[in-house]
Formats: C-alpha cells, sequence, structure tokens
C-alpha cells in the first residue's frame, strides 16, 4: 500500500517476564514476538519504524535489516511521547499505522481494512469486546460513535463496566496526528502522555472515528508475561495446524503437534502426536511419522516412515525410506531410497545407498555407503582419531558382520564380506571374506577365583 508508514512501539522493558531479555525479543513459535510484528508491517509497507527504548542495542542487533529505522525513547514518558519521537521523520500526507512490539497475531487483512478507513475518515480504530476487560482502555461511544478512550487508571465505576477495550492499535493521518500529538499533556492518573487522547481531540474537530472491531481477542493479544505467551503459542499451533489439517494433512492430534517453522507436504501425510517440526521440512506423499519425533530441516520423500522417537536434522530422506524407531539422523545426511535405518542407529555426515540396511545399534560417520550393503548389529565407523575426522567407504553390496569397527580412512570394497567382530584397519578388497579375529581358545589350567 502507498504512502504508509508503520510506527511499532516496542520500548518497554517487560518486567513481568522475569527475563534479562526486552519483551520484544522473546520468541513465539519460530520468531521474536517482534519478528512476527514486523513480518506483518512490511508485507503493507516499506517504511518501518520501530520505537525503542530498553534493551535497544540488543533488540537492534537481532535485526539485521536496512529496511527498518529505530527510533529511541530514552524514556518512557508513554505511548503518545514514543509515537511523538517518530514524527520529525514522517511526511504529513501520509498514513500512520501504529502497532505494539508485543501484539505478534494482528493479521495483515485487519490491518489493510484499519488503513482503508483510516484513509476515508482520517482516524481509524481497532477495538475488541473482552468479557474481562480489566487494564484497559475502555471505548466511550455515544450514538454508537466512538467519543473518547478513557484508560482504566482513570475510569469511574460507571466506564469501568464497558467491556470494548482499546487495542492499541490504530491508522491516522499523519498531518492531523501530528497536530494532536503536539496538544498532548500528562494530566493523568499516571502522568504520562496518552496516545489514546487523541481520540477525543479528533472526535471534538468533528471528525468521525472510524472503528474496526477485532473478530477474536487473540489476534489483538498483547504478551506481558510467560503465561501469556505461553497461550498465543497454543494459538499460533492450533491455527496453524487446523489449516494443515484443511489442506490435507493428517494430524492425529493437533493439540499434540508443534510446527515452529514452515511444512510443506503431498497428499495423504499422517503425523502421529508429539511430533516437532523446525526450520524447514517438506513431505512427499504418503509419509507417516510415528509419536515423538522431532525433524528440523529436513527433506523427506515419498512413502517414507518414520517411526516413535527419531531425531532428524538437515538431511535428505529417499522414497520408501525406514527411520527409526529411536534413530537419529544428524546433519549433512543423505539416506538413499527405500534404505532401512533401524533402532539405535546414529548416522552423521553420510551418503547412505538405495536399499542399504543399518538396522541396529551403529554409527555411522564420515561414510559413503553405496546401494544394498547389510551393517550388522553393532557397527561402528571409527572416524576420528582424536584430532582428524576420516572417511569410511563402503561398496555396493557389502556384509559387514557384526561388532565390526571400521577404522577410518578405509574402503570396503563392493560385495565385499566382513566377519563378525572384526577391527578392519585397511582397505577390504572386492568380493572377498575378510576378518580380523584373535582364535577362540580354552585355557585348560584355568581355574575360577577362590574368595579370600
Ligand atoms: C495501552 C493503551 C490502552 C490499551 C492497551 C492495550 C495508552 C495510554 N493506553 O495501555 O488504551 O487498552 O495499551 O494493550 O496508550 N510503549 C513505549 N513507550 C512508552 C510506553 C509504552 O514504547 O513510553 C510501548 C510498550 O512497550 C508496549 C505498548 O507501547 O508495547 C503499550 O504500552 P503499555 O504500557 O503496555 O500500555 P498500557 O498501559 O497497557
Ligand atoms: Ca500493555
Amino acid at each position: 500500500m502507498n504512502n504508509i508508514n508503520t510506527i511499532i512501539l516496542a520500548a518497554g522493558k517487560g518486567t513481568r517476564m522475569n527475563s534479562t531479555k526486552p519483551k520484544v525479543l522473546q520468541v513465539l513459535s519460530d520468531k521474536t514476538l517482534l519478528e512476527h510484528v514486523l513480518m506483518q508491517a512490511q508485507a503493507l509497507c516499506s517504511q518501518v519504524f520501530v520505537v525503542v527504548g530498553f534493551g535497544t542495542e540488543q533488540v537492534r542487533q537481532a535485526f539485521d535489516d536496512d529496511s527498518i529505522s529505530w527510533v529511541e525513547q530514552s524514556e518512557q514518558l508513554g505511548t503518545g511521547h514514543a509515537v511523538q519521537q517518530v514524527m520529525p521523520y514522517i511526511n504529513d500526507d501520509s498514513i500512520s499505522l501504529v502497532l505494539y512490539g508485543d501484539v505478534p497475531l494482528i493479521r495483515q487483512s485487519t490491518l489493510e481494512n484499519l488503513i482503508v478507513q483510516a484513509q476515508k475518515s482520517g482516524v481509524a480504530l481497532l477495538s475488541v469486546m473482552l468479557d474481562n476487560p480489566t487494564g484497559y482502555g475502555r471505548i466511550m461511544r455515544k450514538d454508537n460513535q466512538i467519543q473518547a478512550i478513557v484508560e482504566q487508571k482513570d475510569a469511574n465505576a460507571e466506564q469501568l463496566t464497558i467491556c470494548e477495550v482499546n487495542t492499541g492499535i490504530m491508522a491516522l493521518d499523519s498531518g492531523l496526528l501530528k497536530t494532536y500529538l503536539g496538544n498532548l499533556d500528562a494530566n493523568n492518573a499516571q502522568g504520562e502522555l496518552y496516545l489514546t487522547d487523541i481520540i477525543a481531540m479528533a472526535v471534538k474537530d468533528g471528525k468521525t472515528i472510524a472503528s474496526v472491531i477485532a473478530e477474536n481477542d487473540s489476534e489483538v493479544a498483547g504478551v506481558n508475561d510467560k503465561v501469556q505467551l505461553a497461550e498465543l503459542e497454543r494459538v499460533l499451533q492450533q491455527n496453524q495446524a487446523h489449516q494443515f489439517m484443511q489442506q490435507g494433512l493428517m494430524l492425529k492430534d493437533p493439540a499434540r503437534f508443534d510446527c515452529r517453522g514452515t511444512l510443506n507436504f503431498g497428499h495423504d501425510c499422517e503425523v502421529d502426536v508429539n511430533v516437532v517440526i523446525e526450520g524447514d521440512v517438506s513431505l512427499g506423499n504418503n509419509t507417516t511419522i510415528a509419536p515423538n519425533c522431532i525433524i528440523k530441516n529436513a527433506k523427506i520423500g515419498n512413502n517414507v516412515v518414520i517411526l516413535p522417537n527419531s531425531v532428524i536434522e538437515d538431511a535428505v530422506i529417499g522414497n520408501g525410506a525406514s527411520i527409526g524407531p529411536f534413530a537419529r539422523i544428524r546433519p549433512d545426511t543423505n539416506i538413499g531410497e527405500s534404505a532401512k535405518i533401524g533402532n539405535f542407529v546414529e548416522v552423521k555426515k553420510s551418503t547412505i545407498g538405495k536399499d542399504s540396511k543399518i538396522s541396529h545399534l551403529s554409527y555411522v560417520g564420515d561414510t559413503v555407503m553405496g546401494a544394498g550393503v547389510n551393517i550388522g548389529a553393532g557397527v561402528i565407523t571409527c572416524n576420528y582419531d582424536g584430532v582428524n575426522k576420516h572417511q569410511t567407504q563402503i561398496g555396493d553390496g557389502a556384509f559387514i558382520g557384526s561388532d565390526t569397527q571400521l577404522i577410518a580412512p578405509v574402503t570396503i570394497g563392493k560385495n565385499a564380506t566382513i566377519g563378525a567382530g572384526s577391527t578392519i584397519t585397511k582397505d577390504v578388497p572386492d568380493g572377498q571374506l575378510s576378518l580380523s579375529r584373535a582364535k577362540q581358545a580354552v585355557l585348560k589350567n584355568w581355574h575360577k577365583p577362590v574368595k579370600t
């Protein structure tokens, strides 16, 4: 939209968070509160001002974005004072949209509506009906027209019964806003410059305040403490889960599913309970995720089965693969088509070929494994000599007996077989049996120790 300036108020400390971080840097899902608000603002307009005061440097450093204009409010003398700090940078001939840095779930469509109303009437205010309005500024109406906002601390008993409250979010003609801001005084219970006082000024000027009432209170809910932060996290997760289900993802229980990032999926995917998705994750078609899995930044193919309690990070999982239960797939891993990674298997920085199987209790790191390989139980690639990491190469069709250690760097030939319990320190030729095992012996003169 043209000629819109967004002013985000974010100077408050957020004492009730009991945190060393400024309030707007608290995290909701995968983003800070301020990032959520910024995303909505930046989708609407290019000029975004953020008023900062508490922990200014910390807040600024959290954003590597040249398009944001930071404005310092060194003393927090009220919401009107906060907006005053930005006015020198704003053209009279524009609309100013005021947002709060701690109201993260505000939607773009609501803001668009507010801006359109402000373009028509000069001042547009977003309010909401609350069962319990305590703490908020109350909206005073006469003949249904907004007259003024009275803050909780300034309200009389009758005004306190009003359930329509100020969300703090408004859009105004910038020229008008400048004039009214210049007339504010701190003649109120809190001794602050209230932004809300400009409503009565505009009415006195003969203006009609355009009214937008938010449909649900979570959209305009502010976050003051960690209880409210957790409440909004549930709202965000629930909204997202419902959207995913509507797009065809089956969630066994939407209340026990968290996506902190972006999730793309094909048709007929199913996700069981207590699954956490982080970063950028995609699922192909017909893929299922069993309970208690954590999946971060992964590309997962079609017909993949991820069994319970598996953790996958920065990995690609090929079509038809089976992972877990209790598997850990670490960064830079590529699991081939129809490969099987079984229980208590850890794979790191490795490529596993098509149809290869690592079924039980193994560690495979820094390895390039061909297709159709069978890794017995308890096999370990010893990739670390205490100083450097080394590679293991395993050719197609190799069979590695159980409890084998492959001391990297080492290459195992195609279709080679390694006898169980071997410690392999040298390259192994194609197609042959290699083993390194002490011969089994029975010691004749051995006696069981006697208790002394
Ligand atoms: C404000 C409104 C109230 C509304 C409520 C909604 C005023 C006078 N009151 O009250 O009508 O119902 O929000 O939550 O506007 N801030 C600054 N600098 C300041 C003061 C505040 O940047 O000097 C920022 C805060 O960081 C916060 C926002 O403005 O993000 C609101 O401030 P807060 O003190 O919470 O206002 P309330 O008293 O709750
Ligand atoms: Ca508040």
